[in-house]
């Protein structure tokens, strides 16, 4: 037995290992709980007494050089994959490009306005989109059934008129004004619904950022100088502005407020029609009413409010001529906001 294990110990150092293959064969053959080693490992039980001490060291140095010879050839192998593999990378291609996402313009647009306003201490605050009608209509002045409400086409819940989408964030202001005392400087930007068809001018949803102001002694100069430094922070210091007379429930003084196009600076042009203005909201100071309704002494206070639809704002700052182009996600239109 003795010779078998001289035999095998020759055998093994002979073995050249040059492949996976025959790193498999010599695993299977030498190494494993079936190979014949731990065959005669199996049988040292009945190696005469006087012979086990001899055949054991003989067996450990066989079992030995088999391990380390299966090793060495694994460490050996790999290597040699890892080096054809690295073969593969071309060092010289180009890297994959980076592609940072852009931000959709009506987020810039937003957050511009919002940080005009915020220079000047004015909060941000937020609402439900579903609203009840005390929020977006009554608390706002407008009357049970009077026409003003037809103003704003809007959609109800079938099986609760009382509930409805939001025709705009004045409802949000409501919400300020019943839970805080004056001053209250605050701007609510959000997403707005009303019953339209959809067109280049017109969009059942869009945005709108409305702005209210409420302290002692307010006034409509107070509101003209702040939206005067408003349209010029956003479109320029020649930017001019003026106010027509209007109506909205909830204000008295109303007025539309205008500016100078600056695109043609005023001289005329196909965005502003010729006119050499365009609109770009509705502004006036808070009916007494409106303030009463929600829990503030118009007596002791007064206050104005604006509100403006930020589509809109966008589509004069980048001379977008079509709203759809807001929410139908095509990237050509979107990636061109990237530098901004
Ligand atoms: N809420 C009005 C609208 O959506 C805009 C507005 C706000 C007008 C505040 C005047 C004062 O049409």
């Amino acid at each position: 037995m003795l010779e078998k294990v001289q035999e095998l110990y020759n055998e093994v150092e002979a073995t050249s290992i040059g492949n996976e293959e025959s790193l498999e064969n010599f695993r299977m053959k030498y190494i494993s709980r079936k190979s014949v080693i731990a065959d005669l490992f199996a049988d040292f039980k009945n190696v005469p007494n006087d012979q086990k001490k001899a055949f054991g060291q003989e067996l450990n140095k066989l079992k030995e050089l088999a391990e380390s010879k299966f090793k060495d050839a694994v460490i050996v192998l790999e290597e040699a994959k890892l080096a054809t593999e690295g073969a593969d990378i071309d060092l010289t291609l180009p890297i994959i490009p980076h592609v940072l996402g852009t931000r959709h313009p009506i987020s810039v647009v937003r957050e511009e306005i919002v940080s005009i306003f915020r220079r000047i201490g004015f909060n941000l605050s937020e609402g439900p989109e579903i609203e009840d009608d005390w929020h977006n209509f009554s608390a706002l002045n407008f009357p049970p059934n009077h026409p003003a409400r037809e103003m704003q086409d809007t959609f109800f819940i079938e099986k609760n008129p009382d509930i409805a989408l939001r025709t705009h964030t004045s409802s949000v202001q409501v919400r300020v004004m019943e839970n805080s005392q004056p001053p209250i400087r605050t701007l609510s930007p959000g997403r707005v619904y009303r019953n339209e068809a959809i067109s280049a001018r017109a969009h059942c949803v869009f945005h709108q950022v409305e702005g209210l102001y409420i302290d002692k002694n307010v006034s409509f100069a107070d509101l003209k100088e702040t939206l005067y430094y408003f349209v010029k922070e956003l479109f320029g210091s020649d930017t001019k502005i003026r106010f027509r007379p209007s109506f909205f429930p909830f204000t008295e003084p109303s007025a539309e407020i205008d500016i100078s196009c600056h695109l043609c600076k005023g001289s005329g042009c196909k965005v502003c029609k010729h006119s050499g203005w365009v609109e770009i909201g509705g502004a006036g100071m808070v009916d007494p009413n409106v303030l009463k309704s929600s829990g503030i002494d118009p007596e002791v206070y007064s206050g104005f409010a604006f509100g403006m639809g930020i589509e809109r704002i966008a589509m004069l700052k980048y001379q977008i001529n079509d709203l759809r182009l807001f929410t139908e996600n095509d990237i050509r239109f979107l990636r061109q906001f990237k530098s901004i």
